[in-house]
């Protein structure tokens, strides 16, 4: 009798065991964007390739990001970038992995990079989309070992496939985005898009170097209590921005801000929040840019139930005209940016 209990209770180790490691891994990314593909009869599969494309230079980049401290490449290089700020050998990394990425994919005809100042022609004039990247965000966060993301817009060309593309190509409002997302490199590394639809957050396996569904549909909540807003310019924002953080703190809402916009948008949205980089009267515009932050996040908030707002007008609403322009941001639950917009 003994004998044949601890054989039960061996086979129902061996059972578990094999059960613990035959458990299925969830879906991939890349079968995730092969099954919503076959959901519209009119695709043709290059969305997609752009997409598997944009992964694929996120999880190159990742692996730089993680080893960073190791390989002395978390420096600047002593030069700035077209918006006068310092350059890491990061940012340069960054840029070059999606470029190459998105050239060897074949999917993208022009390219627009916070790193560089003109639009980049990839020579596959065939390719019916165009991106806009901010390939490291918050950057500065680099060297200290805390969260930084990448950014990504999608856009249609207007002029047609085999004509060489334009700016006019490019320079479109953020409603006219067919896809955006971002990566957040943080405690794990993230990847979050949505096509127009649902926003889904997909959680990289560092072992089997996938990314694997683990937020699907996400929705931010419809009010919050965090409130991120660089404070060292509180008197340097206008009278209502500041009447909107005071309120805040009366609320005793929860100050949050990491200086990195993709790791301060994630939190919120995950939690219910709002991020503010209003305008100062040195900088009028604030200073995050339309085409390659602002944008994307936005189309997902959006997406996701919430607000995203310059003060005056939907972010998505506005007409671009210079690649690298800059606007005062306001995104989050839409509660939270109501009350704002009831004081700005
Ligand atoms: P980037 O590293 O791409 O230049 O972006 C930095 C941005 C953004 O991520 C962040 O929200 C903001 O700068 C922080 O600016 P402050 O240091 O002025 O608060
Ligand atoms: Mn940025
Ligand atoms: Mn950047």
């Amino acid at each position: 009798m003994l004998v044949r209990t601890s054989m039960n209770t061996k086979e129902a180790i061996i059972k578990n065991n094999i059960e613990k490691h035959a458990a299925p891994i969830g879906t991939t990314l890349d079968r995730f964007i092969a099954q919503k593909q076959g959901e519209f009869s009119y695709a043709t599969g290059e969305l997609s390739q752009l997409l598997r494309d944009i992964a694929l230079a996120a999880k190159i980049i990742n692996r730089e990001v993680n080893r960073a401290g190791l390989t002395g490449i978390e420096g600047s290089i002593g030069e700035e970038n077209v918006q006068g700020e310092n350059q890491l050998m990061l940012d340069v990394v960054a840029d070059t992995r999606f470029h190459r990425a998105l050239i060897k994919g074949g999917q993208t005809c022009g390219i627009v990079s916070e790193e560089r100042e003109n639009l980049t022609l990839t020579g596959n004039s065939h390719a019916k989309y165009l991106v806009a990247i901010d390939p490291l965000d918050g950057s500065s966060n680099l060297g200290i070992n805390i969260s930084i993301g990448s950014i990504f817009s999608i856009y249609r060309r207007k002029t047609s496939t085999n004509e060489v593309p334009t700016l006019e190509d490019v320079m479109q409002k953020g409603s006219e985005q067919v896809a955006a997302g971002y990566v957040l490199y943080g405690s794990s590394t993230m990847l979050v898009y949505s096509t127009g639809y649902d926003v889904h957050g997909f959680t990289l396996e560092p072992s089997l170097g996938e990314f694997i569904l683990s937020h699907p549909s996400m929705k931010i909540p419809e009010e919050g209590t965090i409130f991120s807003v660089n404070e060292g310019g509180y008197y340097d924002f206008s009278e209502g921005i500041r009447e909107y953080i005071d309120h805040c703190k009366k609320q005793r809402f929860k100050a949050r801000y990491t200086g990195a916009l993709v790791a301060d948008f994630h939190r919120n949205l995950m939690k219910g929040g709002i991020f503010m980089y209003p305008a100062t009267a040195s900088h009028p515009n604030g200073k995050l840019r339309l085409m390659y932050e602002c944008n994307a996040l936005s189309f997902l908030i959006e997406r996701a139930g919430g607000i995203a707002t310059n003060g005056k007008r939907r972010v998505l609403d506005i007409e671009p005209t210079d690649l690298h322009q800059r606007i005062p941001f306001f995104i989050g639950s839409p509660k939270m940016v109501n009350e704002l917009l009831s004081r700005a």
